[in-house]
């Protein structure tokens, strides 16, 4: 039987520091693949080291709560930062180098350069988030360049997030192969996610009408309703049985331009946020009506 790995991660901090040590690993013509998080690691950034490990002779995982992509009054003081338990986790599932960098070595004094993403970037999160997704491809640009990796990973469940960094780096020719990995729940269903953490355990058990009215969506699809306002009036009434839940949206998307449809003839992409508790979840699922 295999032991399980427990070597712990290089902790790395600066870039001119990480640039040298994988500078040694390309030399070698070792692929490198990067993880990018903000701490608070659970099984869903887990599952991502492990993909990377499956394709990736050296794994990085950033840990970096990126500032610039917090509006005013969200979460940026309270982000639940947990770098020892996280270099921990890093350490069990075998990821070469964790790059922590201080704010300093990321926002030199007169960063004056920003990256926006146009038609993807501007509905459902974007337009509930101003700015969010510009701070996102931002970071996600910059840690690109300072890692070089083969291969990055990103998970499923901030479906917008990575079809907007798929979009960025096509537009900017970024040299990176993207992947998008599955999204990790609870046994109950719960989508796994750093801001869970968040939740009393009263507003934890509500938090299941947003997997429960995914799953109705799918149900209803099953069922040959292909009436997309319909399907989202359903998932609605599942979401308002929980007290006090504020919806941000609920919406069927194309899922390539998450554009509205209105009939489901193809794959779609149900996708909604909605704030139990002041804590803003959000949870997607990829529908496949049957012909
Ligand atoms: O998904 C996240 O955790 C963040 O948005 C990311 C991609 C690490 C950028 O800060």
């Amino acid at each position: 039987m295999n032991n399980p790995v427990t070597s712990h991660p290089k902790l790395v901090t600066s870039v001119a520091q990480l640039r040298e040590i994988l500078a040694g690993v390309r030399r070698e013509g070792k692929r490198i693949g990067l993880v990018p998080t903000m701490g608070a690691l659970h099984e869903g950034h887990l599952s991502l080291v492990r993909a990377s490990k499956a394709e990736c002779d050296c794994t990085v995982v950033s840990i970096y709560v990126n500032p610039s992509q917090f509006g005013p009054g969200e979460d940026l003081d309270r982000y639940p930062r947990t770098l020892e338990a996280d270099l921990e986790a890093l350490a069990c599932c075998g990821a070469e180098l964790a790059f922590v960098p201080a704010d300093g070595e990321v926002y030199r004094a007169g960063h004056a350069t920003w990256v926006e993403v146009g038609s993807v970037a501007e509905p459902l999160e974007g337009r509930c988030r101003p700015g969010h997704f510009r701070g996102v491809a931002t970071i996600v640009l910059k840690l690109l360049n300072m890692v070089g990796p083969n291969v990055a990973y990103f998970g499923q469940k901030d479906y917008q997030q990575a079809l907007v960094i798929r979009r960025m780096v096509e537009d900017l020719d970024v040299p990176v192969e993207i992947r998008i990995c599955p999204i990790i729940r609870e046994p109950d269903g719960l989508a796994l996610s750093s801001r869970n953490a968040y939740l009393s355990p009263d507003a934890r058990r509500r938090s299941l009408v947003l997997c429960k009215s995914l799953h109705l969506a799918g149900e209803l699809i099953d069922q040959g309703q292909r009436n997309a306002r319909v399907i989202a009036q359903r998932m609605r009434q599942v979401i308002t049985t929980a007290e006090d839940a504020q919806i941000d949206y609920i919406a069927l998307v194309d899922p390539n331009t998450l554009e509205p449809v209105d009939e489901i003839t193809g794959p779609t992409l149900a996708t909604l946020a909605v704030k139990i508790e002041n804590t803003r979840l959000i949870d997607n699922c990829l529908l496949e009506p049957k012909r």
